[in-house]
C-alpha cells in the first residue's frame, strides 16, 4: 500500500484523476471500476474539466460501478444511477451501453450479481478501481463482517452507514436498508485500486484500514493484501495514521528511487 497525503482534497483529486489518466493513456479501452459519496466528487469534477478540454477520451471506456441502494428507481435523486449521470456521465463521451451500475429495482437479485460478476470478467477485469472508505471500514457497501472473499450480493447496510447516509436525505427513514455491492473478493481482482478519504471523520477508519490488523470488521484492511493500491488522503484523514513520517519519506524519496 503506498500513502500519499494531499495538502487538500482538491490536490487529492487531481492527484487521483492524474492515475485515471495515466490508466487511460496506457490503455484507452480501460475499464475503471466507480465509486459514489461525496468523497470522488471532486475527482469527478477533474475528469469533467480533462475531458471538455480534449485531454480525457472516454470512447472505449468501460466502467462499473461499487454498488446501489435496492429499492430506489435510477430516476430519485439519491439513486447511485442519478449520481452518477449527474456528477460524470452526461458530461463525458462515455457510450450509455459501457457503463454497468448494480441494479437497485431487479426482480432477481442473485441472477443479476451472478451476472455482474461474469460482465466484469467478459470485460477483462478492472483495470483501476476507485473507492471511499466509510466511517466503519467498508469499501463499497461491505459492512463489517463481510467475507473477506465476498462477491457481489445484497447487504443489509449497517446502522452506522444508514445515519452517515441520512445527510443525503430528507430524513433517515428514507435511508434504503439493503444494497448490491460488489464484494471484496470482488474489489480485490482490480488490477490497481485507488483508496480516497478526506476529512477528521475518515481518520479513525483510515489509520484501522492502513495501519490496523487485516480483518473483516474493518474491510478496507483487506487491501492490504492486493499488490497494486495507492491510498490518497487530505492531512485530516491521515491525522491518525502512525507511520505518516515514513509515508512522507517514501514519497519524498521516491523520485530518486531506481526505475528498474
Ligand atoms: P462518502 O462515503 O464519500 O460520502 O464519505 C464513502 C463511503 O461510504 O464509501
Amino acid at each position: 500500500m503506498e500513502v500519499i497525503v494531499a495538502k487538500t482534497p482538491a490536490d487529492m483529486a487531481s492527484a487521483a484523476a492524474r492515475e485515471v489518466a495515466n490508466v487511460l493513456n496506457a490503455k484507452p479501452n480501460a475499464v475503471l471500476g466507480m465509486a459514489t459519496g461525496s468523497t470522488p466528487l471532486g475527482l469527478y469534477q477533474e475528469l469533467v474539466r480533462l475531458h471538455k478540454k480534449g485531454e480525457l477520451d472516454f470512447s472505449h471506456v468501460t466502467t462499473f460501478n461499487l454498488d446501489e441502494y435496492v429499492g430506489l428507481p435510477i430516476t430519485h435523486p439519491q439513486s447511485y444511477h442519478y449520481f452518477m449521470h449527474e456528477h460524470l456521465f452526461r458530461h463525458i463521451n462515455i457510450p450509455p451501453q459501457n457503463v454497468h451500475i448494480p441494479s437497485g429495482t431487479t426482480t432477481n437479485y442473485r441472477a443479476f450479481c451472478e451476472w455482474y460478476e461474469q460482465r466484469i470478467k467478459q470485460c477483462g477485469g478492472i483495470d483501476l478501481q476507485i473507492l471511499g472508505i466509510g466511517t466503519d471500514g467498508h469499501i463499497g457497501f461491505n459492512e463489517p463482517g463481510s467475507s473477506l472473499t465476498s462477491r457481489t450480493r445484497l447487504k443489509t447496510l449497517a446502522r452506522q452507514t444508514i445515519d452517515d447516509n441520512a445527510r443525503f436525505f430528507k430524513n433517515r427513514d428514507e435511508v434504503p436498508i439493503y444494497a448490491i455491492t460488489m464484494g471484496v473478493g470482488t474489489v480485490l481482482e482490480s488490477k490497481e485500486i485507488v483508496l480516497l478519504a478526506n476529512g477528521k471523520k475518515k481518520a479513525e477508519a483510515i489509520a484501522a484500514a492502513v495501519e490496523g490488523p487485516v480483518t473483516s470488521m474493518i474491510t478496507a484492511s483487506a487491501l492490504q493484501l492486493h499488490p497494486s493500491t495507492r491510498v490518497y488522503l487530505d492531512e485530516e484523514a491521515a491525522s491518525h495514521l502512525k507511520m505518516r513520517e515514513y509515508f512522507d519519506w517514501v514519497q519524498e524519496k521516491k523520485p530518486g528511487a531506481p526505475q528498474a
